[in-house]
């Protein structure tokens, strides 16, 4: 809810009164927003014993505004000119406030005095109050609290807190474009606003936010746009999601430039295949002709962009950059990129988009892109089908009617550790590797543990009802692996070179490699035809390491040699990279290594 403010009623509290001014005059917003619904310069005045007026307004309109603050302070004088933000939108008007008002003293920061100086001459000496983060300034019962914003939008910034009517002066942040006698949506125009203005903040937005946690805030007096009066969390979480670049629609931006129409073409075909695909809004950009600040807050906005363009001059076409090069400036990150390119001769631009998002944090490229020789082709519109797939993968699993219900590559999103089992079958010890150790209860504690009965552990554990579980961390080499996965304890000894230490149960457990270990103890044994299931409880635990333990997922991606795959035809196994030569892989094969069945292989691309 925003509070509307009109000739009869400025009141925003009792106290509180709005004496800013709109702008329907202005063609571009500091040089460069198109703003179709005009502006607001906003001001205000708090009225106590003593009479604070917060920042001035544009240059354009100094009578306007002398004009509402005489209103406003219906006969009191001003004792302080607070000036947030020296930007001339709100900092026009010092000079002129001071000569009306010879009485009052300017408060600022000591980075806004500086700016005075330069933009205005003076820096009144004679005549101002430096404050900075932390300090007050008593009205009466209104006491002002000033917090330090820098580069929200610039590094002088203060907003205050008057902590009586528990209202938020709060500079830039908050605000938007249009006067606050246009009816417009709020989120749309303040997000354009936002992410031009203060989007590459982000990290000093979030500062801000933090401090304003602490705060009861009941109204927020942004310096453009409405008074924020009801359903602040509303406000507050969309700031907070814009400022730590998160997602906050669903969706799919497509920003394109086509010369002859052979792109905008591919555009159309993609838009049609993604919105058949379950994607709930495509949005597309012209950027030839689309409102450049449009384009880069819908990129902002969604949490997936598709840049198509043209060749040009071996690079981009000059649009396409321009767009790039706001985002990069913007801070642009966590987002999913794809690519289209169209090349008559020698396609360069996608090596020159991907370059120019070069330094743009956590930006995931997709697997399928597409390339357009001069006009879509059978080829083009297959590449454009299978990014329709990749970029709509999730939309088309949430939905019944386009979901495959019998993905069994779910199984692999399950998180594992890996950890060595050891025991003992009184003559020596063993150890082998397994993933499915969880706990299943917590009093007591009670830990199960599967293993494979091809396995020599899982007789001699059966038979001794013992085991050690060593919780592998993220320093262990692929040696580990391989000695105590790949071989058989029935064998080989595994631990004939190792100077073996014990727990209370008498068994091994490593002395490197882990994090922790823990002693079971068997309770139940149920049989699970391939394996089986021990359920133990705790005897003996102890942690060696602050490490992190070692995942399935981090030994695939960081520990796991590539397999020597090449000039192969066949199979290989994704637990240990073993090579299955020919073109069948038997339903009932066991990897020679690691014991995996065919579920675990994968053919050789
Ligand atoms: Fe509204 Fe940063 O000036």
């Amino acid at each position: 809810m925003q509070k509307i403010i009109t000739e009869a009623n400025m009141h925003i509290t009792k106290d509180i009164l709005y004496a800013g001014v709109n702008d329907r005059e202005i063609d571009l917003f500091e040089g460069q927003y198109v703003v179709p619904n005009g502006m607001a310069y906003n001001s205000y005045v708090v009225k106590d014993y003593k009479t604070a007026v917060m920042d001035t307004v544009d240059r354009r309109f100094t009578h306007e505004w002398l004009d509402q603050l005489e209103k406003a302070l219906d006969g009191k004088k001003p004792d302080y000119l607070i000036v947030q933000h020296m930007e001339p939108d709100h900092s026009a008007n010092i000079v002129a406030f001071l000569k009306t008002y010879p009485d009052a003293t300017v408060v600022a920061s000591e980075k806004a005095f500086a700016m005075m100086k330069n933009f205005y001459g003076n820096d009144f000496e004679d005549r101002r109050l430096i404050v900075k983060e932390g300090d007050t300034l008593p009205l009466g019962r209104h006491v002002l609290h000033f917090i330090g914003a820098p580069m929200v939008h610039w590094p002088e910034v203060l907003m205050t807190y008057d902590a009586f009517d528990k209202v938020l002066f709060s500079a830039d942040g908050f605000g938007k474009f249009g006067a606050l006698d246009a009816e417009e949506d709020w989120a749309c125009e303040a997000r354009r606003y936002y992410f031009g203005i203060v989007g590459k903040y982000g990290a000093q937005v979030q500062a801000v936010l933090k401090k304003a946690a602490n705060l009861e805030i009941q109204a927020i007096c942004p310096l453009h746009g409405p008074v924020l009066t009801e359903n602040l969390g509303y406000y507050l979480g969309l700031y907070n999601i814009w400022s730590g670049y998160g997602v906050e629609s669903e969706g799919i931006v497509i920003a394109y430039t086509s010369v002859y129409g052979n792109t905008k073409a591919a555009v159309d075909l993609l838009a049609d295949k993604l919105k058949s695909k379950g994607c709930p809004k495509v949005v597309i950009h012209d950027l030839a002709r689309t409102d450049m600040a449009e384009a880069v807050e819908d990129a902002f906005r969604y949490g997936r962009l598709v840049l198509a363009s043209t060749t040009y001059n071996a690079g981009v076409f000059p649009f396409m950059r321009e767009f790039i090069e706001h985002l990069k400036e913007h801070n642009y990150q966590n987002r999913t990129i794809a690519f289209i390119e169209n090349g008559s001769w020698a396609p360069m631009a996608m090596k020159t988009m991907k370059g120019l998002l070069e330094g743009c944090k956590n930006l995931t490229f997709t697997e399928h892109n597409v390339k357009i020789h001069s006009a879509l082709s059978d080829v083009s519109k297959a590449e454009l089908e299978a990014l329709a797939d990749e970029l709509c993968m999730d939309y088309l699993q949430q939905h019944g009617e386009t979901a495959n219900k019998n993905d069994l590559t779910a199984l692999f999103k399950i998180g594992y550790g890996l950890y060595v089992v050891t025991s003992n079958d009184g003559k020596k010890d063993n150890g082998l590797i397994v993933n499915t150790v969880t706990q299943v209860t917590n009093t007591p504690n009670r830990i199960a543990v599967c293993i494979n009965k091809q396995n020599y552990s899982h007789h001699v554990i059966k038979e001794k009802g013992v085991m050690n579980v060593n919780c592998l961390s993220t320093d262990a080499p692929f040696s580990v692996f391989q000695n105590f996965g790949f071989q058989s304890g029935r064998a080989v000894d595994k631990f004939k070179d190792t100077e073996v230490l014990r727990s209370d149960n008498g068994l091994v457990f490593l002395p490197k490699y882990i994090n922790a270990f823990m002693s079971l103890k068997v309770e139940q044994y149920v049989d699970l035809d391939t394996h089986g299931m021990f359920i133990c409880t705790v005897t003996e635990a102890r942690v060696l390491s602050d490490r992190p333990t070692m995942t399935y997922t981090y030994y695939q991606e960081n520990v796991k040699p590539k397999p020597a795959t090449e000039g192969k035809k066949g199979f290989v196994c994704k637990v240990c990279g073993y090579v299955y030569e020919g073109d069948e892989l038997p339903e009932d094969f066991v990897c020679p290594l690691c014991k995996h069945g065919p579920a675990d292989f994968e053919p050789i691309a």
